[in-house]
C-alpha cells in the first residue's frame, strides 16, 4: 500500500508478544493527534496498515475541520483474547514511551479499544503528549460523548438534504455498534424521538436499549436492513463493492473511522442515490472538543456547542460542492481539506 505520509515507528513488544505501531501522516498544520487503537489483528502488516490508513484519516480530519493540528494514530495489536491488567498496563506504559519519542510531533488519544483510564496510564510514559486523560487526572475524559454529538448533527444535516427536513422524530435510524460513540448517539436519537434498530456483536451491549424500544439486529442482517438512515459507528470497511448494492436506505452517516472500504463504494453509493456523509466530517467531535478542552481551555459547554455547529457547516459545504462540482460528497470532503492543507491552514 503506497502512504505519503511522514514517518512511522514500528515495534514488536517481546514482554506481551504484542506490536505497536505509530504513524505520523501529517504535520502540516500542526502536531500529529490521533488515537491509540488497541486490538488484534490478523498480522503486524494488517496493523501497520490499519495505522496509516487511520492517520490519513485524520489528517483528513483536522484539516476539514478547521483545526491547527495534523493526523496520526498508534495501533496496538494484540494476541487473540487481548491482555489484562498488569500485562496491559505495562503495554500501555510501553507504548507511552514511544509516543514521547516522538517527542510531541504526535499526541496519542482513546479510539477504540482504549479508554480514559487506559491514557492516565499512557501518560505516565508519555507525559503531557495525552489527550483524553480522566478528568480526574485533568484530561477532557472519553471523547465518545462529544463525537456522537457530530454524528448526530451530522445525520440531521444529512436528511435535511435527503428529506427536506432535519427532524428525526418517527424517522427510522440503523445504528451498528452501541460502544461509546453508538450508545451516545442512541440516547440523542431516542430523546429526539427517533425510531431505533441497533446491532452489535454484544447482544449485551444493546440490552439496555431495548428496554426503550430499541429494535435489535442480528449483525449478519445489518447489510440489507430496511431503514432511512444507516449510521456505522463500530469498526471501519462496512461500505464495499460487495455490501453498498445490497443497502436498503437512502442515507448513510455514522461515527465509525474509515467506512469506505475500497474506492469503488463512494461512487457506488452515489450512483445508487444513497446519500454518504464523509465518515471524517461527521465523526470529527470526538478530537476538535478533547483538543479544545485540553489544549485551549474551553468548557464542555462550549465544546459540545462548538462541535455541533461545526459539523453542520463542514457538512453543509460537502454537500453544496459535492452539488456544485458533480463529485461525490467523499472526493467533496477530501477536496475542502486539500484545499485547507495546501494553503497551510487559516480559519475555514
Ligand atoms: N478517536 C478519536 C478520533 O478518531 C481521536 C481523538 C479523541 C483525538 C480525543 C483527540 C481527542 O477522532
Amino acid at each position: 500500500m503506497s502512504w505519503d505520509g511522514e514517518e512511522e515507528l514500528r515495534e514488536h513488544d517481546a514482554e506481551s508478544g504484542a506490536f505497536m505501531a505509530i504513524a505520523v501522516h501529517s504535520t502540516r498544520l500542526g502536531p500529529a493527534v490521533g488515537g491509540a487503537r488497541m486490538k488484534t489483528y490478523a498480522s503486524p502488516d494488517d496493523a501497520a496498515a490499519d495505522a496509516r490508513r487511520l492517520s490519513t484519516a485524520m489528517t483528513l480530519k483536522m484539516a476539514a475541520s478547521g483545526m491547527a493540528w495534523g493526523g496520526g494514530k498508534g495501533v496496538i495489536a494484540v494476541p487473540p483474547g487481548g491482555i489484562s491488567g498488569d500485562a496491559r498496563r505495562e503495554l500501555l506504559r510501553r507504548y507511552g514511551r514511544l509516543v514521547a519519542s516522538l517527542d510531541g510531533r504526535y499526541r496519542t488519544a482513546p479510539d477504540v479499544g482504549t479508554s480514559s483510564a487506559d491514557m492516565d496510564v499512557i501518560a505516565e510514559t508519555a507525559g503531557s503528549w495525552v489527550f483524553g486523560r480522566s478528568t480526574a487526572r485533568g484530561g477532557s475524559g472519553p471523547s465518545g460523548p462529544a463525537t456522537a454529538i457530530g454524528v448526530h448533527a451530522a445525520i440531521r444535516v444529512t436528511c435535511d438534504e435527503v428529506y427536506g427536513s432535519a427532524a428525526l422524530a418517527g424517522r427510522h435510524l440503523l445504528v451498528q455498534g452501541a460502544g461509546s460513540v453508538g450508545g451516545a448517539l442512541i440516547d440523542l436519537l431516542l430523546a429526539e424521538g427517533a425510531r431505533v434498530s441497533c446491532s452489535d456483536l454484544d447482544r449485551g451491549a444493546v440490552r439496555r436499549f431495548e428496554e426503550r424500544g430499541v429494535a435489535f439486529v442480528d449483525p449478519g442482517a445489518v447489510i440489507g436492513f430496511p431503514c432511512d438512515l444507516f449510521s456505522p459507528c463500530a469498526l471501519g470497511g462496512v461500505l464495499s463493492a460487495d455490501s453498498v448494492p445490497r443497502l436498503r436506505c437512502r442515507a448513510v452517516t455514522g461515527g465509525a473511522n474509515n467506512q469506505l472500504a475500497d474506492d469503488a463504494a463512494a461512487g457506488a453509493l452515489a450512483a445508487r442515490g444513497i446519500l454518504y456523509a464523509p465518515d471524517f466530517i461527521a465523526n470529527s467531535g470526538g478530537a476538535t472538543s478533547g483538543i479544545h478542552m485540553e489544549a485551549d481551555g474551553w468548557s464542555r459547554e462550549r465544546v459540545e456547542q462548538d462541535v455541533a455547529d461545526r459539523v453542520t457547516a463542514a457538512l453543509r459545504a460537502v454537500f453544496a460542492l459535492a452539488r456544485d462540482a458533480g463529485l461525490t460528497s467523499d472526493a467533496a470532503a477530501r477536496e475542502l481539506a486539500r484545499r485547507r492543507l495546501e494553503s497551510g491552514g487559516g480559519r475555514i
